[in-house]
């Protein structure tokens, strides 16, 4: 959506706090021991407390209130209770939401106390892209300078980026205008950033492999041999500068 008034940013704002907190609140309760549908509880009754909705239930149908992926998979993880996390595991916890006809979207991924070094480069490098892509974010500039960006980054490290998977526009709903915002650089996407527009912004570095592949449950997206992490806001981008909702 483009964010036109006062009542869209507050709207916006009311439902980004939450959907940080949540995510706030799994990062800190990830310990080992914990299983994933565990997780996905808390957040189930944090949306409630809340009065908001949880995005991939209510749109998508997705069994659980929240994504949540470990290892080789990378994004729509399904909580199950069978799933019990580990020392030196990589999650990535994913929640989006609604409230009031407001939209919001966010995503982090870490390291289980202590893990191979790789797997926290990669996490920090996934911050790194997503503060060099969202200087990119400007209205008036072209859309494909953000992805050019965060690949940039990630070629420096030695890393590279998933390209089958993207950012997309948000606000009214979960997924919208604009439908991709890529990874990478991509000369036919001429699209012009407007005032206003609101953005889930969502770099993905992975090690080796550029495709992930969907699993038999039909949800998660895996690689085969490469890890891959993710780091997620919902962006205001406007005039002034970006207004990050999800913080
Ligand atoms: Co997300
Ligand atoms: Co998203």
């Amino acid at each position: 959506m483009v964010a036109k008034n006062k009542e869209d940013v507050n709207g916006l704002k009311v439902i980004g706090e939450i959907c940080g907190a949540i995510r706030d609140e799994l990062v800190h309760c990830t310990k080992p021991g914990i299983t994933t549908k565990e997780l996905d509880e808390i957040a189930g009754e944090l949306f409630e407390k809340a009065g908001a909705q949880s995005a991939p239930k209510g749109e998508y149908n997705f069994p659980g209130y929240t994504c949540i992926s470990i290892n080789k998979e990378v994004a729509h993880g399904v909580p199950k209770r069978k799933r019990t996390i580990q020392e030196g595991d990589l999650v990535n916890i994913d929640v989006s939401g609604s409230k009031n006809g407001y939209f919001a979207d966010t995503g982090i991924s870490f390291v289980v106390g202590e893990g191979e070094a790789t797997l926290q480069k990669i996490c920090d490098v996934a911050k790194e892209a997503f503060d060099a892509g969202l200087k990119k974010a400007k209205p008036g500039s072209n859309k494909s300078a953000i992805g050019k960006a965060v690949h940039h980054v990630a070629k420096q490290n030695g890393l590279t980026v998933i390209k089958n998977l993207t950012g997309h526009g948000i606000g009214r709903s979960i997924h919208e205008e604009p439908t991709h915002i890529f990874n990478y650089f991509t000369r036919w996407d001429d699209e012009i950033l407007k005032d206003g527009m609101v953005i889930a912004f969502e770099p993905m570095i992975s090690t080796l492999e550029e495709e992930v592949f969907q699993s038999e449950d039909g949800w998660t997206c895996l690689t085969d041999k490469s890890f891959v992490a993710q780091y997620e806001h919902t962006v205001i981008l406007t005039k002034e500068g970006p207004i990050i909702i999800t913080l």
